[in-house]
């Protein structure tokens, strides 16, 4: 790539419209996010801002007057503010304002709208594949209850009678578990907030879940859990990618191996890693298997979004994702979110 001067960009309203654009912008090569400013220090991208480490201000003089500033963008909504701006930025600095702001508005809530639907079909479509291990696993409570309730029927003492419905609830309250964790991964997701995020308590609802994908068969599980920090995230977007990464790493050993889930922190980073000694990647289809539409799997048995939506879900909170693979031996996920500025 050629060596161009990124564009610094400024962001006046740190409304619903100012965080979407801090979202969308932060992740755009090229583009270097300045700050935000904004009278209320509540607004919610305000606190986006802080927790990217950005510039965050009430006052918009302070903020455009930057030397160096290329764009202002101003979704504040205020009739004032044109004026104002032109009255103090530095010379050279365009302005995005009024209906070109509203433009790149709606178009950056729509295309964040159709990834919501992206992330939410790609999900659905994989869920087929967990019906196996779903029937499995709510079987073996079906047939005690089965059980438990036929000798129910010939059973004629009192106390023999209530340890065995005692261990139909049981049974019962188990299938209900499975069948809750489904529905609650299954639903679009609702939350649009950044939170604090304990990753290993993700990396475990993750594993839960994954582990219907395939029957885990021969496979052993290490869990290397050291990761105390928490990480801003949005809570069921990143469980959807982790779900994505171990079941990617239990269909590539098909049923014999290791996988191995950790976490740790070290240096303000927060680290997951998601290994697997299954087939392995070749080298030149690294870069691929990020790519929409892409996989290895049958006709009808993968949509090869997977990774393609786990990228863009890392990304947009803040992390980055790496791979190393070897064929034959097996392959190592790494994300790595950033905790400057985490409570510790
Ligand atoms: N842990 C892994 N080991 C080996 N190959 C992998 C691993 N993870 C991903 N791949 C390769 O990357 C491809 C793309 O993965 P991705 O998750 O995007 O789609 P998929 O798994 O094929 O389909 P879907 O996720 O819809 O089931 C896979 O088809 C496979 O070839
Ligand atoms: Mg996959």
């Amino acid at each position: 790539m050629p060596n161009v001067e990124p564009t610094r960009v400024a962001i006046l309203g740190g409304g619903k419209g100012g965080t979407l654009l801090l979202d969308l912008l932060s992740q755009v090569p090229g583009v270097e996010l300045i700050g935000v400013a904004d009278t209320n220090p509540a607004a919610p991208g305000i606190r986006r801002a802080l927790d990217l480490n950005l510039r965050v201000t009430d006052n918009v003089v302070d903020l455009i007057a930057e030397q160096g500033l290329n764009l202002i963008v101003d979704v504040t909504g205020d009739p004032a503010m044109p004026a104002l701006i032109n009255q103090h930025k530095p010379p050279g600095a365009e302005i995005l304002g009024g209906a070109g702001a509203k433009l790149v508005w709606n178009m950056v809530q729509h295309e964040s709208t159709l990834q919501g639907q992206l992330f939410q079909a790609e999900k659905l479509a994989g869920i087929g594949s967990f019906a196996a291990g779903i029937a499995h696993d709510i079987n073996n409570p079906l047939y005690l209850v089965l059980g438990f309730a036929e000798a129910i029927i010939e059973e004629h003492d009192p106390t023999t009678i209530r340890d065995l419905a005692q261990e139909i609830i049981q049974a019962v309250r188990r299938i209900s578990t499975i069948s809750r964790e489904f529905t609650q991964y299954a639903r679009q997701s609702i939350s649009s907030e950044y939170v604090d995020v304990e990753l290993n308590v993700k990396l475990e609802e993750a594993f839960k879940i994954a582990q219907y994908a395939t029957v885990l068969q021969d496979l052993s599980v290490v869990k290397d859990y050291t990761g105390k920090q928490l990480i801003k995230a949005k809570p069921d977007e990143l469980l959807h990618a982790l779900v994505n990464l171990i079941t990617n790493a239990i269909q590539a050993m098909d049923g014999k191996g290791t996988l191995t889930l950790a976490t740790c922190d070290e240096d303000e980073v927060a680290t997951v890693t998601i290994s697997d000694t299954g087939c392995g990647i070749p080298d030149g289809r690294l870069e691929q298997i990020f790519e929409p539409f892409f996989t290895t799997k049958a006709p009808g048995k993968g949509t090869g979004l997977g990774l393609y939506n786990v990228k863009s879900i890392v990304g947009k909170n803040h992390g980055k994702i790496s791979v190393t693979s070897e064929v034959g031996k097996g392959t190592m996920f790494r994300l790595q979110f950033p905790l400057e500025g985490q409570p510790s």
